[in-house]
């Protein structure tokens, strides 16, 4: 099918979440037809687009901050700029970004993208128009059936959305609604379609990824049934997933780990802190010790399985005993990396009201003693890649010439001197050298 040529520039830029990068490449894809193509220059754009994220403060800051200078981009723009707000910040608070921000001329809501064409052209007639954002997450993916143009070799493919856990520090049962799954025969349509682009590799998105369950799937057929299924696509050879909740880490998903060849040796599995204190005030469902012996589990089925979790420090109430029994459980889990945050309050949820509030510089303070700790795992997950040859997924060239970077089976990123065609290809590496936030290494064949 032919596309009319881009007229119109689109700048997308994307705060957050993995899940907020799959829904601006499925932005970019519904405006396409319209005749947006993309640019990576706002002051050259005629849409501009954020996607937002409402997790924490900063991120939420962030957002306020930008559009002060896209207003300022705008003024300066002789043909006009058309700017919207998407994502979990125009769900939460769309009519105070109106009120802040009027160079702001629609917000949208994350399940109302694909009325995007409309409300462009409503915001040309009449600025200020907001949609209701309440529309069933069923009709945006339908919607949203464009055709994907998948930019490499792995990609994202959103199966979930929404939590029912309620953590009390946490916005998204309230800024995502409830869990909701998508009917796997759309997914694996979805699958196929960029296994037969080329890619090799995707990662199935959700807040609460484990949950799945698909409508249109058996009674308990979650997760790993759809891993399974999906792992039968011809081409499509490695399935990640993210986000995990401990509590939704069911038999069939550790023993799909043990059996299916294509699910990579990776999990990210949050556990946010370490004392049952604190664990029971954030309303996790799980212990210490339940995550932990979780853990084991995983292990016996895939020994050489690497972690990743998110932790919170500060969280109200917690005290340096707590703090310390954090730090513990991480000792004993042994994370190839963490995503790790200082607790920030958020209005509406129950935490920000909880006393024992606690203060910046003691949340500082531990966070900087938690990411050292992790760091130091990281980088001893890394150099224990050296000597052992992997499989690499080649992604991209590299920054030097004759370079390409790819993943390993841990999602460490590999830098390799290798011939362009490899793009696309799973090539045995021998890993010679670890860094910080990745490996390098010779071509197997070479080394032969
Ligand atoms: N403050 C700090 N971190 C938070 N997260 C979620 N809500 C908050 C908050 N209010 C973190 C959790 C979650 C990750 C996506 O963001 O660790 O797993
Ligand atoms: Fe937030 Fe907890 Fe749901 Fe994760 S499980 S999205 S942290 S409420």
């Amino acid at each position: 099918m032919s596309e009319p040529a881009p007229q119109k520039r689109l700048y997308i830029k994307t705060y957050g979440c993995q899940m907020n990068v799959y829904d601006s490449e499925r932005m970019a894809d519904v405006l396409a037809p319209l005749g947006y193509g993309m640019t990576d220059e706002p002051a050259e754009a005629d849409l501009v687009v954020l996607n937002t994220c409402h997790i924490r403060e900063k991120a939420t800051e962030k957002v306020y901050s930008e559009l002060g200078q896209l207003k300022r981009l705008k003024q300066d723009r002789p043909g006009g700029m058309t700017i919207a707000v998407a994502g979990c910040v125009a769900q939460a608070e769309g009519e105070e970004i109106m009120r802040r921000q009027p160079a702001v001329d629609l917000v949208v809501g994350p399940q109302a993208y694909h009325q995007l064409p409309e409300l462009i052209a409503r915001a040309h007639r009449a600025r200020g128009e907001r949609l209701a954002a309440d529309f069933a997450p069923e009709e945006k993916f339908d919607a949203l059936s464009t055709e994907r143009r998948p930019t490499g070799v792995s990609a994202f493919l959103t199966v979930q959305e929404g939590c029912d856990k309620f953590c009390t520090f946490c916005v998204v049962p309230y800024t995502r609604g409830g869990e909701w799954s998508r009917p796997a025969e759309a997914i694996e349509a979805e699958a196929r379609a960029l296994a037969a682009k080329g890619v090799r590799e995707v990662t199935l998105l959700g807040q609460n990824v484990n949950a799945y369950a698909g409508p249109d799937m058996p009674e308990g057929g979650g997760l790993a049934a759809l891993v399974r299924r999906l792992a039968q696509i011809e081409g499509l050879d490695r399935i990640r997933y993210t986000t995990s909740h401990p509590r939704d880490m069911d038999d069939a998903l550790i023993a799909a780990h043990a059996e299916v060849e294509a699910l990579m040796p990776y999990l990210h599995l949050p556990v946010q802190a370490g004392s049952d204190k604190v664990l029971k005030a954030m309303n996790r469902a799980h212990t210490a010790e339940s995550y932990l012996r979780l853990v084991e589990r995983i292990r016996a089925a895939r020994p050489d399985i690497a972690l990743s979790g998110d932790f919170i420090v500060g969280f109200p109430g917690e005290r340096d005993a707590d703090f310390e029994a954090t730090l513990q459980l991480i000792r004993e889990v042994g994370y190839a990396g963490a995503f790790s945050f200082k607790y920030s309050r958020r209005p509406g949820t129950p935490a920000a009201a909880m006393p024992g509030q606690v203060p910046e510089a003691v949340k500082d303070e531990r966070l900087q003693r938690l990411q050292a700790l992790i760091d130091e795992q990281q980088q001893a997950f890394n150099a224990a890649q050296v000597g052992r040859t992997l499989p690499v997924l080649f992604e991209k060239a590299g920054r030097h010439p004759g370079q390409l970077v790819g993943k390993s089976p841990y999602l460490q990123a590999v830098h390799v001197t290798a011939p362009e065609r490899m793009l696309g290809q799973i090539v045995p590496v021998k890993i010679d050298s670890a860094a910080r936030n990745s490996l390098a290494g010779v071509l197997e064949l070479e080394t032969a």
